[in-house]
């Protein structure tokens, strides 16, 4: 039973401070991976990936052809990525590092092409594969930013994942009263909460995140730390996104 669990750059860094580590979040999600095996982890950014992207004018389709860029963006996911299997490991978890700039590439078009066979057979080999968003080669532009929910689309579909889950800043996509929806089937019965005018409103935020969770065939779950153990456990919680529909 694969399992992959996304951990939101917003919940294990300080977003306001540049490469500023939330040490106590992170020891939370570390406790609650603990003891846990057929997991594949993935992180985003924070404060470490972000800040760098943004000072070299890099995103998901905007490019620098800059190394000093590669250097800064891809240096800070490594120090994060160490953070990440470090306090993995200080619990035991069979932790390794995966760093997608050697593997990924977009073409001239953007497509993505991310091989899933070094953590396919770490996974087969007991280990606990850590990803993490990074900046990729780009036809045509450099390179540009691959995010973390990116590679979890990727990996879910290639490993044939069974469950997927998205910890984040909030408990779950949240309705105009402030409550967690607690399943989402299709975009445009929520798209009005998220603040997306249409279905092709691809903006980032949630709306972008719920929309590429839609296109899966593995259901995900967005929830806060409060969740993490629960959904690792097997509950429901948060907000549940059934794609393939
Ligand atoms: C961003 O990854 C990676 C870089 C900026 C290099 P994500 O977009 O997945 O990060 P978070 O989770 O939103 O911080």
């Amino acid at each position: 039973m694969t399992t992959i669990l996304k951990l939101g750059g917003s919940v294990i860094t300080e977003k306001d401070r540049p490469e500023t580590l939330d040490g106590p979040a992170l020891d939370r999600a570390a406790d609650a991976v603990a003891g846990r095996s057929d997991l594949v982890v993935v992180h985003g950014g924070g404060s470490f990936g972000h800040h760098h992207a943004a000072e070299h004018g890099v995103s998901t389709t905007e490019g620098s052809t800059d190394p000093d860029a590669v250097i800064a963006i891809h240096g800070a996911m490594a120090t994060l990525n160490r953070f990440v299997v470090s306090r993995l490991r200080d619990r035991d978890v069979p932790a390794v590092p995966v760093h997608p700039l050697s593997a990924a590439d977009r073409d001239g078009s953007g497509a993505l092409t991310l091989p899933s066979g070094a953590p396919e057979r770490l996974l087969g080999e007991g280990y606990v594969p850590v990803l993490h968003g990074d900046v990729v080669a780009h036809g045509g532009e450099g390179v540009t930013v691959l995010s973390g929910d990116e590679i979890v689309v990727e990996l879910a579909a290639a490993l044939e994942a069974d469950r997927v889950g998205l910890c984040s800043a909030v408990p779950g996509v949240l309705d105009d009263d402030g409550e967690v929806i607690e399943e989402i089937r299709e975009f445009e019965a929520v798209a009005d909460a998220l603040g997306a005018s249409d279905a092709t409103d691809v903006s980032g935020g949630m709306a972008g995140k719920v929309q590429s969770l839609l296109s899966m065939e593995t259901p995900a779950s967005i929830f806060d730390l409060d969740g993490l153990a629960a959904f690792l456990d097997g509950e429901r919680v948060g907000t549940t996104v059934h794609g393939g529909t």
